[in-house]
């Protein structure tokens, strides 16, 4: 057959080929990425490409050869949109451009609403390989599983694969069902983890991030990158500490403790699983990956390692390697064959949420300096640009959870969380999450009538008392001060300050006291990777986090939580962490940046740092000692 030419968009791959050759063939001929399931077989609809065209080379149908079998008979889980062809399917006639649209691809972008920007080009760590093996005869003894495993490199160039044990079990069932036929689910190129008679085209996997005091998981299509469902629950290791190191005390002084911990989170996470699993109209038993992100005692607990060391210097971890385990080892009731992979920890108590939050925030791939800051119970503060990246963690307490506030409330709805005092009357106005209204508007009272007001989360206490600042009510130093107004609440030899009727909610004294304590620690880490960086300034802040997307940038420099700079350079960005669970969920390329760029990390310890209290007892006023802000002059 005459040679023709086949150009490939938008890879801009070109070469020839023998006239009659598919168009899969031509693109593995010339490495061009087109997915596929069942090898060119036309069951899979995996492969569907577009004519494309150039100048002097039209998209003239006549190039390709007319549809026929399987194309006409093909009746796939993914119907051919019109104009569109099965690459396996449709052979080359003539000089032709090709377009392999994203669907088609294996390594596409994808973008997320949410995020706006292309989170992760899919690597898929999982792949599903159909293939059909040779009846056996007798004067072939080879075994099944050899047979399966030449397939899959005759076919899929797969050398050296290796079945799970439960997969030796399941392979001749299968056969036997799939009249010889069979899928299986191969992760990295060599462990075969599942099999299925017949064909079978998706693969689900889910993120999760494992909160001290949320959980918050994706469950995705491994193959698309599409998140099918979300989903959060409460971390129930909070019935037995509110913070981490009451966690870590529970474990060390209670006989069981750190089981009862890690049954209560895993327990958590399995029905997590579930819930996801039913809103997307799957089987746990669907589910093949599922990554995990956590604090240096979520991951130690979720994986069942003493958490105890944590607690104290020198925060000697376990393993601060990325880690792979059989989901069955964790009892998440997903398919046998699951694994769990864990990114690597920064170090004794910056964990696999920092490394993910690095991940998906990319200081390392950035020119401008940039501090991203996960607020939480802990705070995780990472520093850097391409050259070089800090990271620590900053003990923050439980104030910006709405915990230890006199009326405080997780953020759930109910729970006031942005608040304005006028600055004349001292009159307060506030929104409560769940309620579309400020406090001062008609539809507030019809609409807060369902959820109520509960009380006042992390970003209301931060707002509240950032505006009783700037109202003049709290001082520079913190203290509440009595003004002219029927809102103030003599409290002994202090004040506080009504902000809402019912139920009665006061901002105490104690209550700004421990939001200094909290942003102090924050700001006084912050500062501490700054000395080491050798910078006073940076050029963009990042704030994460369930809490900290949540803060208002304004309100964030007002108090000083961050380095002071430019009020459009702060930003709330969402999970970090939990989008850095997604990117190594759906990419092994994303798995080794995390862990190349996580070894490289340089780990600052506050605990031990002297100058930790000096920056600390500086960063206790308002908006902060440290960082004059002229920025908030107005
Ligand atoms: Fe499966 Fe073409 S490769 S239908």
């Amino acid at each position: 057959d005459p040679p023709v030419t086949v150009s490939f968009v938008p890879s801009g791959r070109r070469g020839t080929v023998p006239a009659g050759t598919t168009v899969l063939d031509a693109a593995r001929a010339l490495g061009v990425d087109v997915d596929s399931v069942c090898g060119g077989r036309g069951l899979c609809g995996r492969c569907q490409v577009t004519l494309g065209e150039r100048p002097g080379l039209p998209a003239d149908p006549g190039r390709l050869s007319p549809p026929s079998l399987p194309e006409t008979g093909y009746a796939g889980r993914r119907p051919l949109a019109p104009g569109h062809r099965l690459a396996c399917a449709a052979q080359v006639l003539a000089d032709v451009v090709v377009d392999v649209p994203e669907a088609s691809q294996v390594h596409r972008q994808v973008v997320r609403k949410e995020a706006g920007r292309p989170d992760v080009a899919v690597d898929p760590v999982l792949r599903l390989h159909y293939v059909e093996l040779p009846e056996p005869i007798l004067e072939q003894p080879t075994g099944d599983a050899e047979r399966l495993a030449a397939a899959l490199a005759a076919e899929w160039g797969l050398a050296d694969v290796r079945p799970d044990h439960h997969v030796l079990v399941a392979l001749q069932p299968a056969l036997d069902a799939g009249h010889r036929e069979v899928t299986v689910a191969v992760r990295d190129g060599r462990e075969v983890v599942a099999v299925w008679p017949g064909l079978r085209d998706a693969a689900h996997g889910v993120a999760v991030d494992v909160g001290s005091t949320t959980l918050a998981a994706h469950l995705c299509d491994l193959a698309s990158g599409a998140v099918l469902a979300s989903a959060g629950r409460m971390n129930p290791q909070i019935a037995y500490g509110e913070d981490l190191m009451s966690r870590v005390s529970y474990a060390m002084l209670e006989p069981g403790g750190a089981a009862r911990l890690t049954a209560a989170v895993r327990e958590a996470l399995a029905g997590l699983v579930v819930t996801l699993c039913e809103d997307a109209g799957i089987s746990p038993e669907d589910v093949l990956e599922l990554t995990m992100v956590g604090n240096p005692v979520m991951h130690h607990l979720v994986l069942g390692l003493d958490p105890t060391r944590l607690g104290s210097a020198p925060f000697a971890l376990a393993t601060s390697g990325a880690v792979t385990v059989a989901a069955s080892t964790l009892g998440l009731g997903v398919h046998r064959g699951a694994r769990v992979y864990l990114p690597p920890c920064v170090a004794g108590h910056v964990g696999a949420d920092a490394a993910a939050m690095v991940l998906a925030e990319g200081p390392h791939r950035s020119d401008a300096l940039l501090l991203c800051v996960d607020v939480g119970t802990n705070a995780e503060i990472v520093l850097g640009d391409r050259h070089r990246v800090l990271a620590a963690s900053s003990p923050t307490g439980p104030a910006f959870e709405g915990a230890q506030i006199s009326g405080g409330r997780r953020a759930a709805p109910g729970a006031v969380e942005r608040v304005r005092i006028d600055r004349a009357t001292y009159e307060p106005r506030v929104r409560v999450i769940g309620v579309d209204a400020w406090s001062d508007e008609p539809e507030f009272a019809r609409r807060s009538r369902r959820a109520g007001v509960t009380g006042i989360c992390g970003s209301g206490i931060i707002e509240a008392v950032a505006e009783l600042y700037l109202a003049g009510v709290v001082g520079s130093d913190g203290t509440i001060r009595p003004v002219d107004s029927a809102r103030m609440v003599p409290e002994g030899r202090t004040w506080g300050y009504r902000l809402w009727e019912d139920p009665e909610i006061v901002v105490r004294q104690a209550d700004v006291r421990a939001v200094q304590l909290a942003k102090a620690a924050l700001q006084a880490g912050c500062r501490l990777l700054l000395d080491r960086a050798g910078v006073d300034e940076v050029d963009e802040v990042r704030l994460t986090g369930a809490f900290g997307s949540h803060i208002d940038p304004l309100y964030a420099a007002v108090l000083g939580l961050v380095p002071d700079c430019d009020l459009d350079r702060i930003r709330s960005v969402g999970n970090s962490a939990g989008r850095g669970s997604l990117m190594v969920l759906l990419s092994a390329a994303a798995r080794r940046e995390v862990e190349e760029v996580t070894g490289r990390v340089e780990k600052v310890e506050t605990a031990v740092e002297p100058r930790f209290q000096e920056h600390f007892v500086a960063a206790l006023g308002f908006p902060h000692g440290t960082f004059p802000s002229p920025h908030l002059a107005s």
